[in-house]
């Protein structure tokens, strides 16, 4: 059963999809329920099947009533009433499989064949794309058989391997281990829904700057933007999923942080600091989308107390000075071969502004969104624009869900490469 969709779930990748979701003995099957949940109501049909240890830990009836359909156990399989083996039945029902959490055990029976339990053997006979996200204690995971069963997944096709992040573990332990956060979950999913699992930026490296910057009067107050940083971080996510190692130079960001996990952070404020950070990480990168909204001015001073009102309103008054133009600078210094996506963001008639500005600007490609519209812009889930590239091509990109117009931007930057 579905539930009844909000408007604009036609451009969720999510929305009508089957999701198989497949649990196994982890403590982190807990989270699972949650994203059952947030996948239902994202409009998927979504079937659980858990294995006998994880049915300990987590509750069945609460996936059946979450999913809005039956849960799955081992018994199942051993049904005289059914004319399929149910195993073949669910492999062959699945759009999409997220495995999580993915055990020790249930990652050694998958890779070596072995099919002894329901989800064991449906792991086998499907040919959907799998999300598989592990989670154990340090140890396990780091255990040479636990190490060499994981590598030999990577090679698989159709799997996207989602490996454990660092934290403080339900057994006590401090490393290597948490399942990936059940946000995060959601978002591979979404990624394996509207690009797949292929890992075509494996051994490249990306930056990306992304969310606002703050220019500062005094220590209280500031001048910047609405920006989330949504955009420029579902460019990293999007990257890193298909194999990129990526820098993200981020300012204030207002997103859920488990979407920021994979990726090597580095936190600014200022345009002045956004500066010194893409300077020291440009010359690593093979690529550079320069998605952060800097602000073209700042104070030419900054105070260092709080002033009265009167004294702000002098401030505020000026001087000014301009931020300079951190793309321009990028393109200026570039390394042979590195490729550099600009943004452009603007109100009225943007093509035309921004087919000014790519001349101007000098970068590989560009992609611009108005700002003025519902559905595109700071903070909406959704985008559309123009892409501008060599020769005055333009692309024009229709509404989209964010993380979808993400893929296509890193699928016209890789092409470039
Ligand atoms: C409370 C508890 C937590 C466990 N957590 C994990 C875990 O995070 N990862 C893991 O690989 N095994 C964990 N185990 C051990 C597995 O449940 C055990 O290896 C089991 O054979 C897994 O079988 P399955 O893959 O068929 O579910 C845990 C066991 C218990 C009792």
């Amino acid at each position: 059963m579905r539930i009844e969709q909000p408007e604009g779930a036609a451009l969720d990748p999510l929305a009508g999809r089957r999701i198989l979701v497949g649990i196994s003995g982890s403590i982190a099957a807990v989270k699972l329920p949650l994203v059952v949940s947030a996948l239902a109501k994202r409009g998927a049909q979504v079937r659980c099947v858990v294995t006998p240890s994880a049915a300990q830990l987590v509750s069945p009836v609460a996936l059946a009533s979450l999913s809005r359909e039956r849960c799955y156990l081992d018994a199942d399989q051993w049904c005289h009433t059914a004319p399929r083996p149910l195993h073949v039945e669910l492999a062959e029902w699945a759009e999409l499989v997220l495995l999580a959490p993915l055990s020790a055990t249930t990652l050694g029976r998958w890779v070596h064949g072995l099919g002894d339990t329901l989800l064991a053997s449906t792991l086998l006979a499907t040919e959907a794309p799998v999300l598989a996200a592990a989670a154990m204690n340090t140890a396990m995971w780091g255990a040479p058989a636990v190490a060499a069963n994981w590598q030999q997944l990577q090679r698989y096709e159709r799997v996207l391997p989602l490996g454990p992040a660092e934290g403080l573990l339900a057994c006590d332990r401090q490393g290597s281990g948490r399942m990936a956060d059940p946000e995060l979950l959601v978002l591979a999913l979404e990624s394996l829904a509207s690009w797949g699992w292929q890992r075509d930026w494996q051994g490249r490296r990306l930056l990306v700057s992304a969310g606002p910057t703050r220019e500062w009067f005094d220590p209280a107050r500031c001048i910047s933007n609405p920006s989330t940083g949504r955009m420029g971080v579902l460019l990293a996510q999007a990257a890193r999923l298909r194999g990129a190692e990526v820098d993200l130079v981020h300012g204030a960001l207002q997103l859920d942080p488990s979407w920021l996990e994979g990726l090597n952070l580095h936190p600014i404020d200022t345009g002045a600091q956004l500066q010194r950070a893409l300077e020291q990480l440009q010359p690593q990168a093979d690529a550079i989308a320069m998605a952060a909204a800097v602000a073209d001015h700042r104070p030419a001073r900054t105070l260092s107390y709080k002033p009265t009102k009167a004294e702000l309103d002098a401030a505020m008054c000026g001087p000014w000075e301009p931020v300079p133009d951190l793309l321009v600078e990028l393109v200026s210094r570039r390394p042979t071969g590195q490729r550099i996506l600009g943004f452009a963001a603007h109100s009225g008639d943007v093509l035309p502004q921004a087919q000014a500005k790519f001349a101007r600007k000098g970068c590989d490609l560009l992609f611009a969104n108005p700002i003025d519209q519902p559905d595109a812009g700071f903070g909406s889930s959704t985008n559309q624009g123009w892409l501008l590239g060599p020769g005055d091509a333009v692309e024009r990109l229709e509404p989209m869900g964010k993380l979808a117009l993400a893929h296509r931007l890193i699928t016209a930057l890789g092409a470039a490469l």
